[in-house]
């Protein structure tokens, strides 16, 4: 039985979210301009979701540009930019092949209009897929994520909109830019390190989490099913003791 059927016959995550590092050290271990490491981490973008597919997950969330990835070397954020263009361009037969839904969460403000333009193109004409979202965090971090849903809850509660009483966990959870989605089962992260670098901060509160030392553009399809395996071999409990009859879930306040 291959690693892909293995899993498949296990319960597959719903959410699988990943921080796809270690472009630039990939290239500049070959001697390469680090742009050279994004190119390839593109394809390792079409790989990584293409078999996300197979697998069945239902969301799949890349950490694609951090809002702290504008202060690297302007070159470096352009050839991100035009990467970004033509990957929503060149990936469309991807997209529609595999019936992956596009969405896009962060300050889509900062970006000019022509990465926007590409952007409200590609989420237009993706719109119908249902098999897999795609989800790239872009100019995103949790903390600008968090901030703006004080803001909105503040600006909702001075209106006579939300009691503050009334705030939950669900509220802030509505409040989201994740809002359409579940909380990640499993993070991924490649490249070596072991830090979280504000992604996902609320959503990740009971995630699973899976590093590797390999870097982005040598992760292959094989090793994305390891994680999943490695997912289901553990036991979440949710800060729970198991009990017969009782199913293990977060609870939501
Ligand atoms: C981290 O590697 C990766 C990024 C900052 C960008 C991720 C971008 C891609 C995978 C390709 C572009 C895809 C889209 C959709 C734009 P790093 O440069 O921080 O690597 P390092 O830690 O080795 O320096």
């Amino acid at each position: 039985m291959s690693l892909l059927q293995a899993i498949q016959s296990g319960k597959v995550p719903a959410h699988v979210a990943v921080i796809m590092d270690g472009n630039g050290r990939w290239a500049q271990a070959r001697g390469l301009e680090r742009a050279q490491g994004h190119v390839e981490g593109v394809k390792a973008v079409r790989r990584i979701a293409e078999a996300a597919c197979k697998a069945g997950v239902r969301y799949l969330t890349l950490y694609a540009f951090s809002t702290e990835n504008w202060d690297r070397p302007r070159g470096e954020v352009d050839a991100l930019m035009g990467l970004l263009v033509s990957c929503l361009h060149e990936e469309m037969p991807l997209f529609m092949k595999n019936g992956i839904r596009l969405r896009i969460i962060g300050q889509v403000g900062s970006f000019s209009p022509q990465v926007r333009q590409a952007m409200d193109e590609a989420l237009r004409q993706t719109e119908g897929n249902t098999r897999m979202d795609l989800v790239l965090a872009l100019s995103y971090s949790a903390r600008w994520e968090l901030t703006e849903v004080v803001r909105e809850a503040a600006v909702r509660a001075a209106s006579g909109d939300l009691r503050p009483q009334d705030i939950s966990s669900r509220t802030i959870d509505g409040l989201l830019a994740t809002s359409f989605m579940p909380d990640p089962d499993l993070l991924v992260r490649t490249g070596g390190e072991q830090r979280v670098s504000n992604f996902l901060l609320w959503q990740i509160a009971y995630s699973e989490m899976y590093f590797t030392p390999v870097f982005w553009p040598d992760f292959t399809e094989e090793m994305f099913y390891e994680s999943i395996a490695s997912f289901q071999n553990r036991e979440r409990r949710f800060g729970k003791v198991p009990e017969p009859g009782r199913p293990l879930k977060a609870d939501k306040a």
